[in-house]
């Protein structure tokens, strides 16, 4: 089978390779510094040099009848690496090409040398070079019936098994797992499975909690409207007003033609389709918008200003007498800010989002199957035109798609869902502005389980290296997130020599 259905639905919920293809473009293109010889290049203060090397992986760790094995990528940086025994940072890769997150996680760089660790970054199945049937991967459902977190948590495990056993000085190594959003996710749930493997875990922005009634449907959108809402005056209501206007203008003929120029499409708006894509795009960016929401310039697929929802915001501010063009020229230039920021652009295709393209494949099969994260809007707590959510219409696209169908409960049953009090030794960090706090972990929930607030912070800010205009909350996310490792370690290394 083939896919080529219409995915809608899928696109609106199906953020997360956009928030990470976000991130990790955003600072790939940021090291603009970098001298590239090999595998090395220097960014700001730290040298990021790694190894690459394959290890051969069970397709499927879990049956006995597919024997197959595929090579998984991974990357070695052991400069900083205390050997023997010196702890191993693992990053558990999550829906894009290993190197990005590599390249990208400065906080694993900035602590390797005072902690004396090892990195390790293990590339998620069926993303960048580790493709278990190479490039029919994605040919067909029976191709990528492997894709599923739990391979890629046992990949993990069986990795780390390996590595321990082979690298000399690595076998009473104690081994952290870190990573952000799904990689976050996996990381909390790598140490509730295999606690075995690793002494810890750092879970940053992860929403292991935005499935099928575990959070509200509409939380995630009420953070992206409170991020608008307290960036400038109006600015929120601007935008809640800005789809009626929308609607009015494209009763007529002439109405979409003004809004095609007004926004510079590349192609005109022709019918009510084409407004709902409109829509779609325009709220897609917002919430962009709010993820990516750095104190401090950052460039993306291309740049941003420092806070850029407070930027864009400059241009939502009519009040209640405006008219819809007024209103929708304000939301224009707003737009215009983040698509065109160096002015490079001709024209604004409502088909990209700034975001590319790579990897989302994947992602949307793991959202067709086990990662079901409802969403919601009511027009009300949030700026956006409501829409339910409807698992039936989601499991029908799913299926014209990937011919296979979601499962809605299944995270709650093998993730543990809100039941993880029994588990250890976790740091849910989450921040303020980013709309997936609203499925993290953002109370404490043991001595062990360990929730760090970071008020000022958008999507894993915490994970991004120290930046002179980082806000003192993210230096103290990562001040108590470096204490946890050392107490982890400690703990490891005290039971270790207790043992001998
Ligand atoms: C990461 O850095 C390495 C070394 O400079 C480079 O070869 C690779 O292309 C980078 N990856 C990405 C996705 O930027
Ligand atoms: C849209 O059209 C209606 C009816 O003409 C009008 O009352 C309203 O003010 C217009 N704009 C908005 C934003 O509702
Ligand atoms: C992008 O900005 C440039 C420079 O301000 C402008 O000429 C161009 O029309 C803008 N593109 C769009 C699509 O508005
Ligand atoms: C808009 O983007 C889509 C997807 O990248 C592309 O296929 C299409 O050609 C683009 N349209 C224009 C007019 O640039
Ligand atoms: C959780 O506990 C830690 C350690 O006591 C503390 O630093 C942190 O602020 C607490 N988190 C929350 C959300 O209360």
């Amino acid at each position: 089978m083939t896919f080529q259905a219409k995915k809608t639905l899928l696109d609106r919920i199906a953020f997360f390779c956009i928030l990470s293809l976000l991130f990790v473009c955003s600072d790939a293109l940021k090291t603009q510094r970098f001298t590239r010889h090999g595998g090395s290049f220097t960014s700001n203060k730290i040298s990021v040099s790694y190894e690459t090397f394959y290890f051969e992986q069970k397709i499927d760790h879990f049956g006995f009848l597919e024997d197959g094995t595929y090579k998984q990528r991974y990357l070695v940086a052991d400069k900083y690496w205390h050997s023997p025994g010196g702890p191993i940072l693992f990053y558990t890769g999550n829906e894009g090409d290993i190197t990005w997150f590599c390249n990208n996680t400065g906080f694993m760089w900035d602590v390797a040398g005072e902690l004396g660790a090892m990195l390790v970054f293990a590339e998620h199945r069926y993303y960048g070079e580790s493709m278990p049937f190479g490039a029919d991967s994605f040919s067909d459902s029976k191709h990528l019936n492997y894709l599923t977190a739990e391979q890629a948590l046992a990949d993990f495990a069986v990795l780390i098994q390996n590595l321990k056993h082979s690298r000399t000085g690595a076998q009473q190594s104690p081994v952290i797992a870190m990573g952000g959003s799904y990689g976050g996710m996996l990381a909390a749930w790598f140490r509730m499975k295999y606690p075995n493997m690793v002494v810890g875990a750092l879970a940053a922005s992860a929403p292991i909690w935005q499935f099928t009634e575990m959070v509200p449907c509409g939380d995630f959108y009420k953070v992206v409207t409170r991020d608008f809402a307290i960036s400038g005056r109006n600015c929120d209501a601007n935008i809640r007003a800005s789809w009626k206007s929308i609607s009015n203008l494209s009763a007529t003929a002439s109405g979409l033609a003004w809004l095609s120029e007004e926004f510079g499409l590349c192609t005109p708006l022709k019918n009510d389709k084409d407004v709902a894509v409109f829509k779609g795009w325009l709220q897609e960016t917002w919430v962009n918008l709010a993820m990516v929401d750095y104190p401090y310039q950052a460039d993306f697929l291309q740049p941003l200003p420092r806070w850029p929802i407070q930027a864009v915001c400059k241009y939502l501010t009519s009040d209640w007498s405006a008219s819809d063009r007024q209103i929708l020229h304000g939301v224009s230039q707003a737009v215009n800010l983040y698509y065109n920021y160096t002015g490079s652009s001709s024209c604004l295709n409502t088909s990209e989002t700034a975001t590319g393209n790579l990897g989302m494949m994947g992602w949307d099969y793991q959202a067709c199957t086990e990662m079901v994260m409802p969403m919601c809007t009511d027009g009300v707590r949030d700026m956006f035109e409501p829409a339910e959510w409807n698992f039936q219409a989601f499991s029908d696209e799913c299926h014209a798609m990937f011919g296979v169908r979601p499962r809605a409960d299944w995270a709650g049953v093998v993730f543990g869902g809100k039941d993880i009090s029994s588990h250890s030794n976790i740091i849910f960090s989450n921040g303020g502005l980013d709309p997936w706090s609203s499925g993290g972990v953002t109370h404490n929930l043991s001595d062990s389980l360990v929730a760090v607030l970071i008020p000022e912070g958008a999507h894993h800010l915490d994970l991004r290296s120290a930046n002179d205009m980082d806000p003192p909350s993210v230096r103290e996310a990562r001040a108590v997130e470096l204490s946890y490792f050392k107490k982890w370690i400690k703990q490891a290394q005290k039971m270790q020599s207790n043992a001998v």
